[in-house]
């Protein structure tokens, strides 16, 4: 597997991408003026660019609504109804109780955005992108999670002015703490069962793409960091039958990791650390410690410490394998996939005082711990995770 050296090229500023894009974006800049307008979507040769522009921008316009189509079929658990028989309005409407304007609507938007089929006689089928959304679980219950974004951003100007603080923070209790050790109440309690069980639902897609991108057998123990239920270690030691695991997570998650890696048959493989990661040392004796979708919720300041922490933890050529949605659009990446940035820019913001980084910002952190080289690791969907790994 090979790995990539980052070079600072491979951010993109804002006015990169060279002379095409230059001379794309005068271009567009002067065909978009209003008083050209009518003259540039009537004329063949430039016609492709105003519909591409109000394409793209009504997309931007609309997506809040393609969301809430999405939602509605979930809740309605319309896919789970048409994967066993296909069905009509009519139908629908009876077993639903929904009056066949409003249901028709759904169903509508749902073939418009690929999530059902209507075939000729009207009966509605799984679409291309319902397949997913029926296979993964994680999917579901992220489209159910995102409400409490989506809520909080009902009013965007409020939200900025309130510093992001919503249905979302509460949901993350120890994204709004600072201290070494975030302050469990009671109530905290039941909230890190909640956020563990659904970043369990939700992991799949990030622990494929980390064991099937970076070959663990140079290393022979692992440290998995903000461990949550303990999912990407049991697959890790399941692949990886030589490893032994250190894992580690807050008190309240690591009762219900203990559980999942016992029952796994893993407790004598398994060292179990119910603590904060900052403060005290961390554990030694790993040659290798993973950060799977933990620096993202966090401020510089706390990250930078958590480096710094997982440095001297290790031996020297010791690694760190860090994994999580990283900003696309700063790489260039094309459209498509670039638009995941501005949800998780907010989803990050609503959390807490984490954030979005990019390759450039982490690497750089990376090095100012003192780690010598920073890689990329490519991964088969950038959108799920990207992957820096940093030596000692
Ligand atoms: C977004 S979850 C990711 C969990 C898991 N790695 C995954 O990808 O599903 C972040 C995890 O970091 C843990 N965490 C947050 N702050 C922590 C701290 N100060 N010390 C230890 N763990 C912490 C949380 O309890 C949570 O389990």
């Amino acid at each position: 597997m090979s790995h990539w050296p980052i070079s600072p090229a491979s951010e993109i500023g804002p006015r990169g991408g060279g002379l095409w894009t230059r001379w794309l974006e005068r271009l567009e800049r002067y065909f978009s003026d209003p008083a050209r307008y009518d003259r540039v979507r009537s004329f063949a040769l430039t016609r492709w660019m105003a519909r591409r522009r109000t394409q793209q921008l009504m997309g931007v316009m609309t997506g809040f609504v393609q969301s809430q189509v999405l939602l509605l079929c979930v809740r309605m658990k319309l896919f789970e109804l048409l994967a066993r028989e296909p069905m009509d309005l009519g139908a629908l409407a009876r077993l639903l109780s929904y009056q066949e304007g409003p249901l028709r609507c759904v169903l509508e938007s749902a073939v418009s955005l690929k999530l059902l089929r209507r075939d000729p006689s009207g009966l509605y089928t799984l679409g291309e992108l319902a397949h997913p959304v029926l296979g993964h679980a994680g999917i579901r219950a992220m489209v159910e999670h995102n409400q409490l974004l989506y809520r909080d951003l009902a009013d965007p100007e409020a939200f900025l002015r309130a510093g992001g603080k919503g249905h979302m923070a509460a949901y993350w209790p120890y994204a709004q703490e600072e201290g070494a050790q975030p302050a469990m109440q009671p109530e905290a309690q039941g909230q890190s069962a909640a956020y563990s069980e659904l970043m369990d639902a939700s992991q799949n897609f990030v622990i494929a793409e980390v064991l099937d991108s970076f070959a663990f057998d140079r290393h022979r123990c692992v440290l998995d960091i903000g461990c949550g239920k303990g999912r990407f270690a049991s697959e890790l030691a399941k692949r990886w039958p030589d490893l032994q695991l250190h894992v580690l997570d807050l008190p309240h998650v690591m009762s219900l990791t203990r559980q999942r890696l016992c029952e796994a048959g893993l407790a004598g493989r398994t060292s179990f650390h119910g603590r904060s990661f900052l403060g005290e040392p961390l554990p030694r004796g790993a040659d290798l410690c993973t950060l799977i979708r933990v620096a993202h919720d966090h401020p510089d300041h706390v990250v930078q410490a958590l480096f710094q922490q997982i440095y001297q933890a290790l031996p020297a050529g010791g690694r760190l394998l860090l994994a999580e949605p990283m900003a696309l659009a700063a790489q260039g990446a094309a459209q498509g996939a670039r638009e995941a940035d501005p949800y998780f820019h907010f989803y990050m913001l609503a959390m807490g005082q984490g954030r979005l980084r990019s390759v450039g910002e982490l690497s750089a952190m990376l090095q100012k711990s003192g780690f010598s080289a920073v890689e990329t690791v490519p991964t088969a969907m950038p959108i799920h995770a990207q992957i820096l790994l940093a030596s000692k």
